[in-house]
């Protein structure tokens, strides 16, 4: 059967490869992979499909950036047009951006039976372009395949009826697997002249982070006095850099010595990541790949989609006035190893094949 992946931005690449890796191997599947377009630059999208053994997508939408309504808009036209004219038996979506929630829209419209990958979770922030995406993508897929229980409790509580759920575990981890045996021959800290074990990483994007001088110029100055402990590194989402360069805060952190680098793709990016001492971040997907590798996370948010990465993980909360004394006791704490939460594996993507399986079984349908 035709299976439609759904892949718009960065973080999304990673949760399709394995999807699509494990279909075509299964063999009874055909995988058509479509690029929204929503991150369009080569080392935020192009640079990231090679280093995932992703061919080019069959189609490609170019919606490029816009306004939510012009960018959620453009993804739903263009879809309903490829679905349209190449009906696939299955539609996936997956994550939490709004390419996501456009094609749910559109494909559960035609009544094609539309799967969430990264279903459940909830920050419980209605101030998150996110969390709205959210909501609405797993009130219309048809299956919801979840990485965590709290997923399944969001999804109950929620009155979505069980048959619908299926926990697959997360696939973030799949393709961690799929590139670790070539991250040590990258060492993209020596590269980078930084020592094993002695630095941090930086990455912020958040809307509510970086959009406003007010919350940005307090996040600098903590990461300025941050960078008087370790080296720290700073990819810059393009975003960021826009709003660092208009806010006249770039020179703070470049004096500081914030080495501040273009947006890396994914197998540098995870090369840095495996040999850091700390990641300082707002990034979803960061929590739970510091979680599986046991690196310490401080999140610059109030709140978390993601509670398992704390519960169970290596991850916690701060504020910006916070971080510094959050860094030092994290850098001096005994590096307990944490468990990872079950089902973070590498074998969520098999678990996603065999649940297709037995739902086409059943004839496509939520019994
Ligand atoms: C989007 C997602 C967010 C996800 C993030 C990962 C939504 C609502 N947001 O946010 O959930 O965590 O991706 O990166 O879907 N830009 C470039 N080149 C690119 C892509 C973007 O220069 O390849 C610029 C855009 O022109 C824009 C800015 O970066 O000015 C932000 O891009 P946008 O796609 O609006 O949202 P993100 O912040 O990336």
């Amino acid at each position: 059967s035709r299976v439609h992946l759904i892949a718009a931005a960065r973080p999304n690449f990673m949760k399709v490869a394995p999807l699509y890796h494990a279909l075509t191997a299964a063999g009874d599947f055909t995988p058509v992979l479509i690029h929204t377009g929503q991150h369009y630059d080569a080392n935020m999208s192009d640079d990231i499909f090679r280093d995932l053994s992703l061919p080019a997508p069959d189609h490609h939408m170019g919606v490029g950036s816009g306004s939510h309504a012009e960018q959620t808009a453009g993804v739903m036209v263009a879809y309903e047009k490829i679905a349209s004219e190449d009906r696939p038996d299955w539609l996936v979506v997956v994550g939490d951006v709004n390419s996501t929630a456009a094609c749910a829209l559109t494909g559960t419209k035609l009544h094609i039976p539309t799967v969430h990958l990264e279903a459940g979770l909830r920050s419980r922030d209605r101030a998150m372009p996110e969390e709205l995406n959210r909501l609405m993508t797993d009130v219309l897929a048809d299956v919801l395949w979840t990485p965590s229980p709290d997923a399944d409790a969001n999804l109950a509580a929620e009155g979505i009826p069980a048959d619908r759920i299926t926990r697959v575990g997360n696939i973030m981890m799949d393709s961690l697997e799929l590139i670790r045996p070539r991250l040590d021959a990258v060492a993209a800290a020596a590269g980078m002249d930084l020592r094993p074990g002695h630095y941090g990483i930086v990455t912020l994007h958040r809307p509510s982070n970086v959009d406003t001088e007010a919350m940005l110029s307090p996040i600098v100055d903590a990461l300025a006095e941050a960078a008087q402990r370790l080296p720290l590194v700073f990819p810059q989402h393009p975003r960021t850099a826009a709003r660092l360069e208009a806010f006249g805060l770039k020179g703070r952190l470049e004096r500081a010595g914030v080495r501040l680098v273009p947006p890396q793709s994914y197998l540098p990016f995870m090369s840095l990541m495996k040999d850091s001492a700390i990641v300082i971040t707002d990034s979803g997907g960061l929590q739970e790949e510091t979680t599986y590798l046991g690196i310490p996370c401080l999140t610059l948010r109030d709140n978390t989609e993601r509670p398992i990465t704390i519960d169970e993980g290596t991850n916690q909360l701060v504020k910006a006035d916070g971080l510094v004394a959050a860094l030092d006791a994290a850098l001096s704490a005994d590096r307990t190893t944490r468990s990872k939460p079950e089902f973070w594996d590498g074998e969520t993507a098999l678990r996603c094949v065999e649940d297709l399986r037995r739902r086409a079984g059943r004839g496509n349908e939520p019994a």
